[in-house]
């Protein structure tokens, strides 16, 4: 069988590698996870919607539907873009829902990539954006963060070195892997720099609805002036990720071609789960539920984040997540954490070697630490024997 070029450009992602060296021990405490805990999904609120739209909808739920989207839904999202994310002047022509955010990651590759095409990404980023891009031959620029969010000295940098570049992707909210999240002045200078370039910036927030601590920020759309952001929303985090419904908000040129592709990709999501999204956001009080991951997560970091003080050693930082999923940790320059994790696993604890997530040649001494898949007591357990494991080698 004679595959495409692009099929040889497939990366295994770092993180099966490890989900493949955990396999069978079922003791591990794993903070190698990227997932919501499934115990906050709101369950019986959506029974009770499920049932409601099935009464209602009937065999409209199991028929085809339209590409662009369930109306009602649209409509839901519409307003939620206007009074959440800051963007007045929304409507349903800027809206295509999406099988899940990482469908709108493929189609903007689609849309945006050709073969030798420079994508800027901060460094590290989201594999799975990376992975969603590399098929269609992007090369790839880094740009550095710091505690404040993208650097914009080394933006500038990437920009100008790289003036043709079309994509710059971009987690200004609790980035997957490092938990961090841009300062409002970071996304004030971000939008003045690349104003003034022909570049799309693809705004990824999933994470941006689970904040446990401080003010929410404007998102980067929100700040736009030239229509040069396309955001994707999910609801993956903040409901469930196995019902896929996400959305595309970006200008009426851009949402339309989403849909044109979306059509040849998918057709359309499910009108199955469109409808119990939409039952359950009329029917139940969604920004108590989302509270309540806050809450819950937020418990999770501030004890994890105690746990590390105590006991790794101080050669060792870490990001104090203001919300999202992850923490990052920085081991001392010599150390691979990749290696490290061989002894990690043998003492009971997993977690992602930062590594993978770097376009080019990954830095080694990072890790990416989940915190909403473990229970207060595994952190307080499996915090403790990473940091035994951490100090036979600092
Ligand atoms: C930054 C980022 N973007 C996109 C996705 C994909 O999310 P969805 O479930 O909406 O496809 C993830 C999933 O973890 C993510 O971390």
């Amino acid at each position: 069988m004679v595959f495409s070029i692009r099929m040889s450009r497939i990366k295994e992602s770092g993180i099966r590698a490890v989900q493949k060296r955990i396999v069978g021990k079922s003791d591990i405490i794993s903070f190698a996870a990227g997932l919501p805990d499934p115990n906050l999904y709101p369950m019986e609120d959506l029974r009770k919607a499920t049932e409601e739209m099935f009464d209602k909808e009937g065999q409209k739920a199991f028929s085809y539907g339209l590409t662009k989207g369930y109306e009602p839904l649209i409509q839901l999202l519409v307003k939620r873009m206007i009074e959440k994310e800051g963007v007045k002047d929304c409507t349903r022509d800027n809206i295509c829902i999406l099988s899940g955010s990482q469908q709108g990651l493929g189609l903007a590759g689609l849309m945006f990539i050709d073969e030798g095409d420079v994508v800027i990404t901060e460094n590290p980023s989201y594999l799975g954006a990376i992975n969603a891009f590399r098929p269609y031959g992007a090369e790839f620029a880094g740009v550095d963060t710091d505690d404040d969010g993208i650097v914009i000295e080394d933006l500038e940098k990437v920009l100008k070195e790289n003036p043709r570049a079309k994509l710059l992707y971009v987690i200004p909210n609790f980035q997957n892997p490092t938990g961090k999240a841009w300062t409002l002045e970071r996304r004030k200078r971000f939008m003045e720099v690349v104003s003034k370039y022909d570049v799309v910036v693809l705004e990824d927030n999933p994470y941006g609805e689970i904040r446990f601590r401080n003010e929410p920020l404007p998102d980067l759309i929100s700040l736009d002036k030239k229509a040069q952001v396309v955001y994707l929303g999910s609801l993956s985090k903040v409901l469930s990720p196995g019902m896929r419904i996400a959305w595309v908000c970006a200008s009426p040129e851009v949402a339309k071609m989403v849909e044109a592709l979306k059509e040849t990709n998918d057709l359309q999501s499910p009108e199955l789960t469109q409808m119990v999204a939409t039952y359950y956001m009329n029917m139940f009080d969604m920004e108590a539920h989302i509270k309540h991951i806050q809450q819950t997560y937020k418990k999770r970091a501030d004890l994890m984040v105690k746990m590390i003080e105590e006991h790794f050693p101080k050669e060792i930082k870490f990001t104090r997540p203001e919300g999202g999923m992850f923490l990052w940790l920085e081991l001392p320059k010599e150390l691979d954490s990749d290696k490290i994790l061989d002894d990690a696993v043998e003492a009971g604890v997993a977690y992602i070697p930062g590594e993978s997530f770097f376009a080019h040649e990954g830095i080694k001494n990072t890790i990416r630490m989940n915190f909403t898949l473990v229970t207060e007591e595994q952190i307080e357990k499996g915090i403790k024997i990473l940091g035994d494991v951490f100090k036979k080698y600092i």
